[in-house]
């Protein structure tokens, strides 16, 4: 018999639990460009995704590919250095699989960054978003097949995938830390291919602010077990699909997304300390 998902969850745990130690209290998942933000973390107990049992093992160019475990600006975190793509061939269980062990190390936050084109006309560059809400355009779903209750509900709510009161705090940290946010949604597509302009039309059309080839499995899932969750896009590159529309490299987007960690860095900064767990 195939093992289910709660079968493969606690097989992964218990490879690492001993070297992890102490319980988590935030995770944060790092996306294309931000990768820097695990050097952050002090003492750090690294766990390469190779070493968990049964952890898909990522292969996206400027993703390492392992846990980072230890204090992330005076809180107890886990970093995914290196997150899992639907275009690298992962299946959507795969990257729920990695979300439910950062919540069984402790976490019942997620911090969620991802280099992103902006599909907004006001949007530059090196700007940084915050995730209100998204658009699935993938098509896929984490959550199909068989729901284990233990897990979380077969039908969840979707209604505040992004949490109101964690948005709040983002905000005021971003202004004390002098960062000007953008707020919008996110469109997930599965990739790898970038979009042609008729689509980047038609997703500003649906209301996207931003587009990306990931996050959306993610939030799913960290939304199913029951974490809160924080969404910010690095705007890397425009992607308005308009006539000025510049052509995109992994270069010009990897540049882009360099300004944008900075300012994700400098407002993560001031957020972490004020990060109250929920569990309480
Ligand atoms: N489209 C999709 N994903 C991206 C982009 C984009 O323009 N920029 C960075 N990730």
């Amino acid at each position: 018999m195939t093992e289910n998902i709660t079968q493969r969850l606690a097989r992964a745990h218990a490879s690492i639990r001993e070297r992890v130690g102490a319980s988590c209290e935030i995770a944060v998942q790092l996306g294309s460009g931000l990768g820097h933000l695990a050097d952050l973390v002090t003492d750090p107990v690294i766990v390469p995704y190779g070493e968990i049992d049964g952890f898909p093992v990522s292969t996206a160019p400027g993703h390492a590919g392992q846990l980072v475990i230890g204090d992330l600006f005076g809180v107890r975190s886990v970093v995914m250095q290196g997150r899992l793509h639907l275009y690298e061939g992962w299946q959507p269980r795969d990257i729920a699989l990695a979300v439910y062990l950062l919540n069984r190390l402790g976490a019942d936050t997620l911090v969620v960054t991802n280099a992103a084109g902006g599909l907004n006309q006001d949007y530059a560059a090196g700007d940084v978003m915050l995730v209100d809400d998204h658009l699935n355009f993938t098509g896929e779903s984490p959550l199909i097949g068989p729901n284990d209750d233990a897990i979380g509900l077969r039908f969840p709510d979707q209604s505040r995938l992004y949490d109101p009161a964690l948005r709040e705090l983002a905000l005021s940290a971003a202004a004390r830390a002098g960062v000007e946010l953008r707020r919008g949604i996110y469109c997930g597509i599965k990739g790898p291919e970038l979009e042609t302009s008729a689509e980047r039309h038609f997703f500003r059309m649906a209301g996207g602010d931003a587009v990306g080839m990931s996050t959306v499995m993610e939030v799913i899932a960290a939304n199913h077990i029951g974490m809160r969750v924080l969404g910010l896009s690095a705007v890397a590159n425009g992607a308005t699909g308009g006539p000025d529309q510049q052509v995109d490299t992994v270069e010009t987007v990897a540049a882009g997304a360099a300004i944008s960690g900075r300012k994700i860095e400098a407002m993560l900064r001031e957020l972490f300390p004020t990060f109250r767990s929920h569990k309480s």
